[in-house]
């Protein structure tokens, strides 16, 4: 998978369809990106470096070497030398100097992955994975840095981190380190980015690159619902099947940057990592920080290709839970129903209607703990409230169990209610900025979690409430963003390393969670999903995609979301109408087979929605458990997309021996007068026969080649927002 040439100095990284090389040059050791893209035979293909022509490299050309370090296509960019493009890093140096120029020392191929200590990331699984090392330094700041780059051969992904160490004697603050940074010529590329608000999270963004920089990227502290952290460089006009498609995709939940320069001579400086803003961490000798990683793809065959690459990698070599290959149960959650008023009679009142038909297990959402009754107190204070949960929490999980159905539980740990006991005993563990009024969002503070202390009654709260009774599920939320990012823990060298150590320790407590409750399905949670990231889906199977549950917007939310993530990670419940968030009324069906497309449940009072539809629920669920296999593990193809038509939606799911298949079409709005629809599938096998069924009745038995050529015609629906469910068998 990886090879060097020696007498060219270049290394050369094979996945099954792609190649990616760079090159060390000149006596200094400057390492330059050579290639990326479909794979390639030949090893050494240093003309692409351009260092054959003006300027040439530094030791032919020393008064030009700024011309050099301005153009040359860098692997890793240094700052303030001559390079006037963006830097990948930055520092303060004992002088008060910001200048890095880091150089070839050496490199290691070895086989397998490190992991980075304290971060989530990819590991190699059942496969054989190849890194490469290349080790780095700037020898007047006596730094070290190691860049890693790991080969993903089936996936066709590579995934790049780098380490700093600090060996000199007085320390380094680094100001800013990129996870990766690559030059590459532009050739009409455009940016397709996922950008959103609260309950319209991760909608498709394309523009085209002009000079200069374009970019994305997240100061709130965690990902955000505002911007994915993740972006494609894409041809212009590909589509799901055609298309050189680029894709970057950052395993980290706070702050982040995702940028592409376009410089003078049209080349591309891509690059993605920790934000800049709000961080300086400070490096004592022999310290060493290490940056998350990126996972990158490269695809020849349109965005399709590459959401499937990126769905089997974390599936394969991302999400560790054993829940990832195990059907999930069908849960019914009380948020939407109840909101804060409810108590035991009431959860158990919907636990029973929920047993009647088929649902597994019970969700209790927001509001039991402490005083709280609405979401102004109380968070911090995890403590059963025994006026609403009469007989304490242990006496409503056992009926749940004896009614037959499983126990799940919201918590909101990394938060402190300013009316609370714990606020009112450490008004200290808030992050605040001294001498400022904090900034209240939802009536609501974050707990400074860089102080050990606090991450230890956090964790001892949320193991308490675990053990307390027979909790299966537990649902992580965080409901607000982070400002006034000061700590009264940390030193004043150090306030500037908060929102790192912050996001360092959300991941220290779920790593001890799913340590400690391996058998606990976690589904995170952030005010819908503003903390949908592979840094969370390490830890938790799967996340709560939106607080818009309306079956039409979901189209679009997850749409987006599925570009990048999992079918299997995306939190999807069939609500109540009028929907919560937009006031709109779909079909009840429709919303069963929108949340088929993602981990399935229900959010609603179920002893008070109309009869008619609490009879579908049986069949919903049966066709959960029919395809949920299919869903979780099968192929993603978009057929249609309602975000792009304006009229109707459609995705494919095929299972990876091509033997099943299930299509799920909406019709958003009715055309009239219109003929039927032809739509050809995706990803079947050409000379397989499949008996086609829509919504339960045969309607065609056909080849594989002639449903995905000749197509398969879907009477022209009655109505708006209907949907339909095809599935095929071989
Ligand atoms: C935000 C979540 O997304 C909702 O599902 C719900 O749990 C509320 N928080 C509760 O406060």
């Amino acid at each position: 998978m990886i090879t060097y040439n020696k007498e060219k100095r270049i290394f050369k990284l094979d996945t099954k369809n792609t190649t990616y090389m760079m090159g060390v040059v000149d006596d200094e050791g400057f390492l330059g990106h050579v290639y990326y893209g479909n794979r390639i035979t030949d090893d050494g293909v240093d003309y692409l470096l351009r260092i054959f022509e003006m300027p040439y490299v530094p030791s032919q050309n020393s008064r030009d070497r700024g011309s050099f370090l301005d153009t040359f296509p860098t692997e890793y960019a240094g700052s303030f030398v001559g390079d006037f493009r963006e830097g990948s890093i930055k520092v303060r140096d004992k002088n008060g100097h910001e200048a890095v120029q880091l150089t070839y020392k050496s490199h290691e191929i070895m086989s397998g992955k490190p992991k980075l200590k304290g971060l989530p990331a990819t590991f190699p699984g059942d496969d054989a994975i190849e890194t490469l090392a290349v080790k780095l330094a700037d020898d007047t700041l006596n730094l070290e840095a190691v860049l890693y780059y790991s080969v993903f051969e089936k996936e066709d992904c590579i995934v790049r981190s780098i380490t700093v160490k600090n060996k000199d004697s007085e320390p380094v603050h680094l100001t800013k380190i990129m996870s990766m940074t690559m030059d590459m010529d532009s050739e009409d590329f455009e940016l397709l980015t996922l950008y959103g608000s609260w309950a319209r999270e991760r909608q498709i963004d394309i523009r085209p690159l002009g000079y200069g920089k374009t970019g994305i990227g997240s100061f709130r502290g965690e990902s955000s619902h505002q911007f994915n952290p993740f972006m494609a460089l894409v041809d212009k006009n590909s589509t799901q099947d055609l298309g050189r498609v680029y894709g970057f995709s950052f395993v980290y939940s706070g702050n982040f940057t995702a940028q592409v320069e376009k410089s003078q001579f049209d080349s591309l400086r891509v690059m993605m990592g920790i934000s800049p803003e709000c961080f300086d961490f400070e490096l004592k000798k022999d310290e060493e920080f290490v940056a998350p990683e990126v996972v990158m793809t490269f695809s020849n065959e349109g965005l399709g290709r590459m959401t499937r690459n990126y769905h089997d990698m974390y599936r394969q070599h991302l999400i560790r839970s054993p829940y990832k290959d195990r059907m999930r149960p069908v849960l019914i959650n009380n948020w939407e129903a109840t909101y804060f008023d409810f108590d035991t009679e009431k959860l158990l009142a919907i636990a029973r209607e929920a047993k009647a038909v088929g649902i597994e297990m019970l969700v209790m959402d927001d509001g039991w703990f402490g005083r709280r009754s609405d979401d102004n107190s109380s968070l911090g204070d995890w403590w059963v409230n025994e006026d609403k949960l009469k007989g304490g929490l242990k006496y409503l999980v056992d009926e749940v169990n004896k009614i037959g159905l499983k126990f799940g539980i919201w918590m909101e740990p990394e938060m402190i209610s300013p009316d609370s006991d714990l606020y009112r005993e450490h008004p200290d563990w808030a992050i605040a900025l001294p001498d400022r009024t904090p900034t209240r969002s939802r009536n609501q503070f974050v707990l400074d979690l860089s102080r050990p202390e606090v991450v230890d009654y956090v964790y001892n709260c949320i193991s308490s409430v675990l053990k307390s009774a027979n909790i299966e599920y537990l649902k992580w939320d965080m409901n607000r963003q982070i400002t006034d990012p000061g700590s009264l823990y940390l030193g004043r060298e150090n306030q500037g390393e908060l929102s790192h150590r912050y996001v360092l320790a959300v991941y220290e407590l779920q790593e001890r969670l799913v340590r400690d409750f391996p058998e606990l399905l976690l589904e995170n949670c952030s005010g819908g999903g503003a903390r949908f990231d592979p840094g969370m889906l390490y830890y938790s199977p799967q996340i709560w995609c939106s607080d818009d549950t309306d079956a039409i917007e979901r189209l679009k939310i997850q749409e987006g979301t599925s570009l990048v993530y999992p079918l299997s990670s995306m939190g999807a419940h069939v609500s109540d109408c009028p929907n919560h968030t937009v006031g709109r009324t779909t079909p009840f069906k429709t919303r069963g087979d929108v949340a088929l497309l993602g981990t399935f449940g229900y959010e609603l009072d179920v002893t008070r929605i109309p009869a008619e539809d609490v009879n579908m629920i049986p069949a919903q669920i049966e066709n959960y458990h029919r395809f949920s296999d299919l869903v979780r593990q099968g192929d993603y193809y978009r057929l249609a997309s309602y975000s792009e038509n304006r009229q109707y939606d459609c995705v494919q799911i095929v299972s990876k021996d091509k033997s099943e298949s299930i299509v799920v079409f909406v019709q958003v709005t009715g055309r009239p007068n219109y003929h039927s629809r032809n739509l050809r599938l995706k990803g079947l096998d050409p000379k397989r026969i499949y008996k086609v069924e829509a919504e339960n009745e045969e309607v065609a038995t056909l080849h594989g080649d002639t449903l995905m050529n000749a197509g398969l015609m879907i009477a022209n629906p009655w109505g708006d927002n209907v949907s339909i469910l095809i599935w095929l068998r071989s």
